[in-house]
């Protein structure tokens, strides 16, 4: 089957940071690189990575010819990828020396995505395929609608969180992740925990304490510890296990299954620095020594 992703594509300029800065504070970075990211990117190349087959549906300005040519190389499909008149979407990172990270978003033609784009590749799914959507694009909400009606699974990570946009694809979804702080946010918004949503699956990520899965068919909830690892750069960790999570259920895994490879390639990539560019092959993750 396919995974449709309507996503972000960024530059990434990631700054090497003594601490992430306060507010009103000059501070010298002692590195500098740029690569690729955007939410969306970094969860269709985990996909792809992982094995599946991966389309993303987004947007880039002229500015971003390289960031098409590096997902078609890293193996997802960029034929829904429109090229607007605006600058491509960029993020500005700081990365402290305990790997943690503070992100500043230009969204740019991230948010100028067509209907009709998103229409147009949606025609070409299949039920049982999986469309895929993150909050740094416009069209949520008419790109949940559509897979839904089209009986796609539809999957939402709710990243970077906003409840009203969580609440706008909330009625479409089958899959929802999120973190811990985000599904307290959620229940102060509905007045609902993850076990009470009309959503099959809920994962909510508990950073070093692993995951929990609320699996709303069976009334039931299964905990899943971290592997521990020393982090070298937390970003794009959280849109590798989703990535991986999509493409092992694709793949025909099991929810546990699907979330025990996820978790190897999660804690992998946090001893990477870097985003999109750097998400383990499953062969890498199968060989990692834990
Ligand atoms: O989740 C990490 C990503 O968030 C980065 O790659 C950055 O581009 C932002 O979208």
């Amino acid at each position: 089957m396919t995974i449709w992703n309507l996503g972000s594509i960024n530059a990434d300029l990631v700054y090497a940071v003594p601490h992430l800065p306060g507010p009103g504070e000059t501070l010298a970075a002692t590195s500098m690189t740029r690569g690729m990211g955007g939410k969306g990117a970094n969860m269709s190349v985990a996909a792809a990575r992982a094995g599946a087959q991966v389309m993303h549906i987004g947007a880039l300005g002229a500015d971003g010819a390289w960031a098409r040519d590096r997902l078609q190389d890293y193996g997802v499909d960029t034929s829904h990828i429109a090229t607007l008149d605006h600058p491509m979407g960029h993020a500005v990172i700081a990365v402290d020396r305990k790997g943690e990270n503070s992100i500043l978003l230009f969204p740019g033609a991230n948010v100028e995505i067509a209907q009709s784009t998103v229409r147009d590749a949606l025609a070409q799914a299949v039920p049982g395929d999986t469309v895929l959507i993150q909050n740094e694009t416009n069209n949520q909400a008419f790109c949940a609608e559509t897979g839904s009606k089209l009986g796609l699974r539809v999957a939402y990570a709710a990243a970077p969180f906003d409840a009203q946009a969580v609440a706008s694809v909330l009625p479409c979804l089958d899959f929802l992740i999120l973190n811990e702080v985000e599904a307290e946010q959620l229940f102060a918004a509905t007045g609902k925990r993850p076990a009470d949503l009309d959503v099959t699956d809920v994962i909510v990520t508990l950073g070093a304490r692993g995951c929990s899965w609320f699996d709303n068919a069976n009334h039931s909830q299964r905990d899943f510890a971290a592997l521990k690892v020393t982090p070298v750069d937390t970003t794009g960790a959280g849109d590798t296990f989703t990535g991986y999570v999509l493409a092992g259920l694709d793949a025909g895994l099991s929810m546990q299954e699907a979330i025990a490879q996820a978790t190897r390639a999660g804690a992998l990539m946090v001893t990477r620095a870097g985003a999109a560019d750097v998400i383990p092959t499953l062969s890498e993750v199968r060989a990692a020594p834990f």
